[in-house]
């Protein structure tokens, strides 16, 4: 089963460290030559949470060999850029998609909702997955990644609700490759469970310059993050969406509970994103919560409110 990642940044080569094996080669397509020749003479490696692994640069090709993407095409896609590289990614593999649609299958590893759409013109549903990545993956030199948090097995599935059995080797393979893996039958469930969490503190950890254990302590922003998960709530409920919680107040007191104490000291990469100029995830986060809700007439100020702040954060006016 052979792999390409599109993407190598802390999630790619945090997953391409997992998926190596020394009979193949993976395939990584980033767009910096600098990395491409970090990896080249280097390898990749991965440490802190799960061990240490090395990956030399004999298992690896880095430079996008369309031959190689034809003649002996890869099995999975991954696509690994933040969600705002999504439509660039999207217009590169549109030419390719005629040779590869039957040969190949694509997983968005990206936070998220909706990261699927600029496929979907060209591209079937069938072979069309996504993963949700709750581990902390952090960069410290072009080939090197630490692991540096880990809430829960990377889950793979389909939004369509379709078959996923050839998603089991996929996550067998992440899986023995050192970070735990598994497939989900309710990828909108697993969606939401993250974008609930990154909805209500992205945006605000990032306008406030807070951390996540500083937002829910403060009454003001407290009150700004319980609403923003109230609104999701009320969209997804009127888009037949259902999560593991019952009710917002369910899942508040789980959040409040269990998952703000162990990221309390988090601060949000939006708020990185921003202070180093890059455009921020906004888009699939807060935005995908106003498409959806414009989509079911449920109104969702608050969301609404932090994602047009974070436009301008980055510069942007519409
Ligand atoms: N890191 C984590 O711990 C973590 C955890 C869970 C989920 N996620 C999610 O995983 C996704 C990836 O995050 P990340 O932290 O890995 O981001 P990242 O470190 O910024 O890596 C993204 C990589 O994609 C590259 N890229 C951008 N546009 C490209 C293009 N058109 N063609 C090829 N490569 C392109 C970037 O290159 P440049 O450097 O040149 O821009 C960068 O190397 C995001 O959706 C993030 O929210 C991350």
């Amino acid at each position: 089963m052979r792999f390409a990642i599109w993407g190598v940044g802390a999630v790619g080569i945090g997953l391409a460290s997992t998926l190596a094996r020394p009979d193949e080669r993976l395939l990584l397509l980033g767009r910096d030559p600098e990395t491409d020749e970090a990896i080249a003479r280097h390898g990749i490696r991965r440490t802190g949470l799960f061990g240490e692994r090395v990956v030399p640069p004999d298992q690896l090709t880095t430079r996008m060999d369309p031959t190689s993407l034809f003649e002996d095409p890869p099995d999975w896609h991954l696509i690994c850029t933040k969600a705002y590289a999504t439509d660039a990614i999207a217009r590169e593999f549109a030419p390719l998609a005629p040779a590869l649609a039957k040969r190949t299958r694509l997983l968005l590893c990206q936070n998220g909702w909706g990261n699927e759409e600029p496929f979907r013109p060209f591209w079937p549903q069938t072979r069309l997955f996504h993963a949700r990545v709750i581990t902390g993956f952090k960069r410290h030199r072009r080939h090197e990644v630490e692991i540096t948090a880990h809430a829960s097995p990377i889950a793979l599935g389909s939004v369509f609700g379709l078959e996923i059995g050839s998603l089991v080797p996929v996550a067998e393979r992440i899986d023995t490759g050192g970070v735990p893996a598994e497939t989900s039958g309710d990828m909108p469930a697993v969606l939401w469970g993250k974008m609930l969490y990154n909805c209500a503190l992205n945006p605000l950890g990032a306008l406030a310059g807070r951390r996540y254990g500083e937002l829910t302590a403060d009454q003001t922003t407290r009150s700004l993050v319980e609403e923003v998960i109230r609104e999701i709530f009320r969209v997804l409920e009127a888009a037949g969406i259902s999560l593991p919680w019952p009710t917002a107040q369910a899942y508040l007191e789980t959040f409040h509970a269990e998952l703000i104490p162990p990221t309390a000291a988090h601060e949000s990469s939006m708020l990185q994103d921003l202070r180093a100029g890059r455009p921020t995830e906004i888009e699939a986060l807060c935005g995908a919560v106003e498409r959806l809700g414009r989509e079911f007439d449920i109104e969702t100020p608050v969301v609404s409110a932090l994602a047009t702040l974070v436009r301008r954060a980055e510069g942007r006016t519409s």
